[in-house]
């Protein structure tokens, strides 16, 4: 059985901990909240152009962990590393800079509510580049056709569905055409076939462009749709990281559990 808290790597392409290639990596990350310790020694790395999903239950500190490669949380000890540099000792300049090679679909949308679809979609590029309009334009166009709603620029976001606002926030997060892309949940509340759209594109994203990727899923299918490796949070710390052909196979008790697979 893997000790808790030390991330078991089968997969030997893609070390744990402290790669030279890391594109994102957790050097023994801890934050609580008052007492409450979420996240607890966690290390784990992705390499450049890698999808990694991170599995784990309602409260384990997904979204925590998503939050730190932002800048919107910093390490109570710890170092969280993109392309080797240490996020939280950025300055705001440099953490801004950062957030346009990123993208971030917000597990709850986050959408603002007195800008319609087009305008929320065109945010990051008003806010952190100075391309022309026209140019905005046809971007925010081509994302909205990406996530399959076309027709949706003038809807404000109250006159949307939730399985399309998820939509909007996913095109909002690919609209400065980032390298590194973290979805929380992004398949939530979204029907099987929009669901598979999604995957597709996650999937074409690292494939075609070389995005390094953390996905934050439940979904089995959708985790073997598009991860190249998937990490299971517990207690805090990586569990195990692995490809997901030996984590779905893993006899791990933990895990088993996790699955229900654990009662006959
Ligand atoms: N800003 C905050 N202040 C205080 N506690 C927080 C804060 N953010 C998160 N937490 C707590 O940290 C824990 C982990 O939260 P997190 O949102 O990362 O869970 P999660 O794994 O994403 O869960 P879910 O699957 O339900 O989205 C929770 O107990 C949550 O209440
Ligand atoms: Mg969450």
């Amino acid at each position: 059985m893997a000790p808790l808290n030390q991330a078991e790597t089968t997969d030997q392409s893609a070390p744990t901990g402290q790669g030279d290639e890391a594109v994102i990596c957790f050097d023994q990350v801890s934050k609580s909240f008052g007492d409450q310790q979420v996240l607890r020694d966690l290390s784990f790395d992705v390499t450049s152009g890698r999808t990694l999903a991170i599995m784990g239950p309602s409260g384990s500190g997904k979204s925590v962990t998503l939050r730190h490669i932002i800048g919107l949380m910093k390490p109570d000890s710890g170092r969280v590393l993109i392309e080797g540099q240490e996020v939280a000792a950025l300055s705001s300049k440099e953490i801004a800079k950062l957030r346009i090679r990123m993208g971030y679909v917000f597990q709850e949308g986050a959408l603002i509510n007195w800008l319609n679809v087009g305008e929320n979609v065109a945010l990051p590029l008003r806010e952190n580049s100075d391309l022309p309009d026209s140019e905005i334009s046809d971007r925010v166009q081509e994302k909205l056709e990406m996530v399959k709603v076309p027709d949706a620029w003038n809807k404000m976001p109250a006159e949307i569905s939730g399985g399309m606002k998820k939509r909007i926030g996913i095109a909002r997060a690919l609209i400065t055409e980032p390298e590194i892309i973290l979805y929380d949940e992004p398949n939530a509340g979204l029907d099987p076939e929009i669901a598979r759209a999604i995957n597709q594109i996650i999937r074409e994203l690292g494939e075609t462009l070389d995005v390094t990727s953390i996905v934050v899923e439940h979904r089995i299918e959708c985790i073997k749709a598009v991860a190249d490796e998937v990490l299971f949070l517990h207690e805090g710390g990586a569990l195990i990281q692995t490809d997901p052909a030996s984590f779905f196979a893993s006899e791990h008790p933990r895990l088993k559990r996790f699955f229900g697979t654990d009662t006959p």
